[in-house]
């Protein structure tokens, strides 16, 4: 098992003696001020399409008081000189339990996308998702972490033929579990978004996957896009055609004159997600793959006790970071009353509210296997690229470390119920 010899408090080192030479740290410690620093450096369309949630974003508060409601109760003398952090997930040791979630069009936070926070993975060693919808291959993302654990994060398509191929695609270049989303069969009612009138999607952002599938790519000839509304060309539009034409691959003036752009970006309108989805649906997976398969988005227990009983690998409980329901349970709430219906073996992922190391502890005392960071990493990469991620990443981890030592757990296993409280 890897031990960390206390790397938290190498870090602090460094960052104090850094601060002799008039260093800094390369991105804000706190949330509030990352998450600030970052709005003032993207567009307010991309920032809000990171930031936002659904309707009023009730969840997204319902998500962070849930963590404030529960307290750590820390243990004294218990002797911790060394901490370690390791688990196992799927059969694979890690080092840590914090892991990065998928996150779509990465490309909004900055031009290296989904490559700056694959090399970030590949430095600390830390998990990611790949999503669906990412702004690069997955093939070109996988290659820059060869040795770091990958799970590939699907969102059933209307066509179980891209369904397969993204599946094929996600073990071929190295992905170690399919981790389905279940809670996106619909986009949410995003109203930042509708404000701005804006969807990634329709510039050829977050598509790379479709584009470069040779089954998308068939279906758009074999099955063309239903011709959508004709809107009257006005200056506006042309630059919004310009713009999709520019994210596509090949020469923009070919894809402007081509409209392939378009035609994409219709096809996969028509089919990225699949609202009629049921579980006995779920069963194909099996037949596709031997890789473990992980249902995310599960909020409600008897989701949970159903996942268990249809033999699925692990459970992601996350409400999407509170995209989209407005006014849904805090997915820490959620973690807790799963928790209590699988057995202890059932691994339980778990993302949407965590801000801080200290956060992964109360998720992991609630009684999730591994931790999933979300936007905090997407705010970093906007701020400083790879370099940005890697530090947050440390930081996540440092923090995570001294709120174990300082509160009397030596293992992750250490880390339970008992060691939270709550005054409802
Ligand atoms: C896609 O997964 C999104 O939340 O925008």
């Amino acid at each position: 098992m890897a031990i960390f010899k206390k790397k938290a408090v190498d870090l602090q080192r460094e960052i104090f003696l850094g601060g002799l030479r008039g260093d800094r740290p390369v991105i804000p410690l706190r949330f509030s001020d990352l998450r600030l620093e970052v709005k003032d450096r993207l567009s307010g369309q991309a920032f809000d399409y990171l930031d936002g949630g659904a309707g009023a974003e009730a969840t997204n508060e319902s998500n962070r008081a849930a963590f404030q409601r529960w307290q750590i109760v820390p243990q004294m003398l218990k002797g911790i000189s060394r901490t370690d952090l390791s688990i196992q997930l799927f059969g694979h040791d890690l080092e840590c339990p914090l892991f990065l979630c998928p996150i779509g069009v990465l490309e909004l936070a900055h031009p290296e996308g989904d490559l700056a926070v694959s090399s970030a993975c590949a430095q600390t060693n830390t998990p990611l998702m790949i999503s669906s919808q990412a702004s690069n291959p997955m093939e070109a993302i996988a290659g820059i972490m060869p040795n770091a654990l990958k799970f590939f994060q699907l969102y059933w398509s209307k066509s179980e033929e891209l369904v397969a191929s993204f599946v094929s695609r996600a073990g071929d270049c190295g992905c170690r579990a399919i981790v389905v989303t279940l809670d996106t069969t619909l986009l949410g009612w995003r109203t930042r978004d509708l404000e701005h009138a804006y969807l990634p999607f329709l510039y050829a952002m977050g598509l790379s996957n479709y584009i470069s599938d040779p089954v998308f790519n068939r279906l758009m000839i074999e099955h063309p896009p239903q011709p959508g509304p004709q809107p009257r060309p006005n200056l506006q539009l042309l630059r919004s055609l310009w713009k999709m034409a520019s994210q596509y691959p090949g020469s923009t003036w070919q894809n402007f004159k081509s409209r392939s752009p378009l035609r994409a970006i219709q096809k996969f309108i028509e089919i990225y997600m699949n609202p009629g989805l049921q579980w006995e649906d779920l069963r194909l997976l099996r037949e596709l793959t031997d890789l473990p398969v992980v249902l995310k988005g599960i909020q409600h227990p008897d989701d949970a006790r159903r996942a268990v009983d249809m033999g699925m690998d692990g459970i992601m409980v996350s409400n999407h970071g509170g995209r989209q329901i407005d006014g849904a349970i805090g997915s820490l709430d959620a973690l807790r009353l799963c928790r209590e219906v699988v057995p202890d073996q059932m691994p339980l992922l778990f993302d949407s509210g965590i801000r801080s190391g200290a956060d992964a502890f109360k998720a992991l005392a609630l009684g999730a296997t591994a931790v999933g960071i979300g936007r905090p990493y997407a705010y970093a990469l906007g701020l400083a690229g790879s370099n940005g991620v890697t530090t947050l990443i440390d930081q996540y981890r440092a923090e995570l470390e001294l709120t174990m030592a300082l509160s009397g757990c030596a293992s992750i296993d250490e880390i339970n119920r008992e060691m939270l409280y709550t005054a409802n």
